[in-house]
């Protein structure tokens, strides 16, 4: 078994190598974090060989692989082969769309199979292992990284962990088309104070279980083989020491039997959190703390062995962490061929094949949401139109790629301008307009400076002017959100909202399209503008999906996995908030209630709204009670508009009293169902214990008699309610 043999070598390793399987080192091309001050390549290289190197991250490309790989294997004593990690978030050369777009399919099976092209993709360049998914729940839109998450809610974040970790790893993590999956950022790092990255997150115990917690034992269920622990502090201690999290949880309570990795130096980021008092006090905390891998800290490699000869860190644990690390690898097949994923051939084959750019597409559409469509300016006409096309992003090729796209070139996605151009049968005059952000890489800090420059707005209006309608394709550049790109202004970057009033002056039928890695705040385009289709980045077919949507030859299905605000000052909003003690007006003019005074409470866009160029009728309710611990929930529903569409019935509860207070709202079930016009169908829901029942303070799971309220509809926002008691 793989226990015996992972037994067996563990017996011979010494002491500085067991701890070199716990040392993972950037590769000599990427970084994908601050550029650690040591660390050299030389260094590197001599770890390497003495074995004192578990794995690494960001080599890519088979050649690489294959250079470091031989090290490991034929110059190591033992020659135990590397790991090799890589950010694979939303595909490796091929993009799908970002995470919180494909969350927006609520389409399990299309976001599955993305997974299962992009472990093909990059198994087939060398990796073994990604650093996803994220299922961190984000409820802060300021907050860059919302968009590498699947949204604001954990029911619908833990069935899209599985369908994750399902489409990497596969049934088989053997085959060499498969992929080692790792749910991340355990734990909290969604709650950064004030949506700025790596800050201070303090939550309660009810917020930890019922919220933070849900996916990542979704993931972990569904057989995910590593975590990642997050940059962030819990309560006061950083996850990366955190005993409460990766030992009394994950591995205790949980029992998980794979590996957690730090996050990027967050092992020696503990000193400057006020933690550890030195790298090696570091070093010490997240050993004991239950990290098994230390990422570019270079602590472990540096200070383990110390403080095991000193008692500090008992072996027996250096023992258990490389046992996880050991157990993975033969699990991945490598110790029966370490160049199991280093062949180039097939890497030239797989590489941008037609199945993959399929998969992406088919994701891409499903991702789209049509926020608002008056006066059925959507779908656009084939023939005869002139279409003025405006805005930097429409003919933009690299933004829509959106963040974490290490691997993939510029200028490799699908503009909207090429999308358009496939449907022949209009005119099309494109103008710039306005930019959005002045620099162009990745990782300068220019790219989070929006540019005022105005030059192009004459040349746009005069365009616009001419046409029948306007398409605008507005928002954030593809790195303006993701890690380290907090923000907190939800508007248009730059100069856009202002280009979008000026030709809305001229031409007020406009189809704004948006493209962006999480919610903004469009009160002005929702109040003036006639259609707004939420077209996040979408990925290398981003244009060609987005035509389809525009011309109908795909109805638009998506639904928001994340409020969006009014105003800035509105987050963290959230469908699933807690009722107050005053929920409601008292009288008018009567102010003490929990509102704004200056803006409403609701958001402009709820969770899980999104339209369709049909339209949906929900009716007939019913709820049946088949024990004291489960129900089933019946409601019709009918196309009541023209076309053939889908749509996502949601299905919410509200436990109405509680030992411990319950969200208004609870997302307990969904699903999604083809109608063709004036067809009706009947859809079942079932819940049990497990949707019913909650987690209290003391983190034990109950289900609790008294009053549910159930409620049915195409958005949080439902339409029919019902209500049972438990007994
Ligand atoms: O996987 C990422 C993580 O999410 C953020 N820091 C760097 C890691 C590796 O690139």
């Amino acid at each position: 078994t793989i226990e015996n043999k992972v037994t067996q070598l563990l017996s011979k390793m010494t002491l500085e190598e067991k701890i070199g399987q716990m040392n993972q080192y950037n590769g000599f091309w990427n970084v994908t974090g601050p550029k650690p001050s040591d660390g050299d390549a030389a260094k590197k290289y001599e770890h390497l060989k003495k074995g004192y190197v578990g794995s690494m991250l960001n080599v890519r490309g088979v050649k690489e692989v294959r250079a470091v790989q031989k090290i490991a294997v034929e110059e190591t004593r033992l020659g135990i082969p590397l790991i090799i990690g890589f950010d694979v978030i939303h595909g490796y050369k091929t993009l799908s769309p970002i995470p919180l777009a494909e969350a927006a399919s609520w389409d399990l099976a299309a976001i599955k199979k993305s997974a299962r092209v992009a472990a093909k993709e990059s198994a087939a360049a060398g990796i073994n292992w990604t650093f996803a998914p994220m299922v961190d729940i984000s409820r802060d839109a300021r907050w860059g990284r919302v968009m590498e998450g699947a949204g604001e809610d954990p029911f619908l974040g833990s069935k899209i962990a599985i369908a994750r970790v399902q489409g990497f790893q596969g049934d088989d993590l053997s085959s060499h088309q498969t992929i080692a999956a790792c749910a991340k950022h355990w734990a909290g790092y969604g709650f950064a104070e004030a949506g700025r990255d790596y800050n201070t997150v303090d939550v309660g115990t009810s917020t930890l279980n019922n919220i933070i917690f849900p996916p990542f034992k979704a993931a972990m269920d569904a057989g995910v083989r590593t975590f990642m622990n997050s940059f962030n502090e819990l309560n006061g201690i950083p996850a990366t020491g955190n005993v409460y999290l990766q030992r009394d949880i994950l591995k205790g309570k949980w029992g998980f039997d794979g590996f957690v990795v730090s996050d990027w130096g967050s092992i020696n980021e503990m000193i400057a959190h006020g933690y550890a008092k030195d790298k090696k006090h570091a070093a010490e905390l997240s050993a004991i703390a239950g990290s098994d891998m230390d990422m570019e800290s270079y602590a472990y490699v540096d200070e383990l062995a110390n403080l095991v000869r000193e008692g500090k860190v008992k072996e027996s644990l250096i023992d258990d962490a490389v046992t996880r690390i050991l157990k993975v690898k033969f699990e991945l097949g490598l110790f029966d061929d370490p160049y199991k994923y280093c062949n180039e051939d097939y890497e030239k084959e797989v590489t941008g094949s037609k199945e993959i750019h399929d998969a992406v597409l088919d994701v891409a559409k499903k991702s789209i949401v049509l926020l608002k469509n008056a006066n059925q300016v959507l779908p656009l006409k084939k023939e005869g139109q002139h279409i003025a096309l405006i805005g930097v992003l429409a003919a933009d090729k690299t933004s829509s790629l959106g963040s974490w796209r290490i691997a993939a070139d510029d200028n490799t996605a699908v503009s909207v301008l090429e999308g358009l151009q496939k449907y022949t049968g209009n005119k099309i005059t494109y103008a710039k307009g306005a930019d959005v952000v002045i620099g162009k890489t990745e990782f300068a800090i220019e790219l989070q400076i929006n540019t005022e420059d105005k030059s192009g707005f004459s040349e746009a209006i005069a365009t616009a002017k001419k046409s029948d309608v306007v398409v605008m394709v507005l928002g954030e550049h593809g790195f303006q959100s993701g890690e380290a790109r907090s923000r907190t202004d939800l508007n248009l970057p730059g100069v856009q909202q202002e280009l979008l009033e000026a030709i809305y002056k001229v031409n007020k039928n406009i189809v704004l399209v948006l493209n962006n890695g999480r919610p903004l705040t469009i009160t002005w385009a929702d109040e003036h503008v006639p259609a707004i289709v939420e077209a996040w980045q979408l990925g290398t077919q981003s244009g060609n999906a987005i035509a389809e949507v525009l011309y109908g030859d795909y109805n638009p299905s998506g639904k928001l996995p994340m409020s969006f605000p009014r105003n800035v000052g509105q987050v963290p909003i959230y469908y699933n908030y807690k009722n107050t003690g005053r929920p409601i007006i008292p009288a008018p003019n009567e102010v003490f209630w929990s509102h704004y005074i200056d803006e409403s409470n609701d958001p402009l866009y709820p969770f899980g709204h999104g339209l369709s160029y049909t339209t949906f009728y929900y009716s007939n309710l019913v709820v049946n009670k088949i024990s004291n611990e489960a129900v089933e929930v019946s409601v019709e529903i009918k196309n009541t508009g023209t076309l053939l569409g889908k749509e996502v019935a949601q299905l919410y509860i509200q436990d109405v009293f509680a030992s411990v207070t319950r969200p208004v709202k609870e997302l307990k079930g969904f699903e999604m169902i083809e109608l063709k016009p004036n067809e009706q169908k009947t859809i079942k829901f079932k819940l049990t214990n497990k949707e019913l029942g909650f987690f209290n303070n003391e983190g034990e799971f109950v289900l609790e008699p008294g009053e549910f309220k159930v409620y049915v509809g195409g958005s949080s926002k439902t339409v029919l309610e019902s209500k049972f008691n438990l007994e």
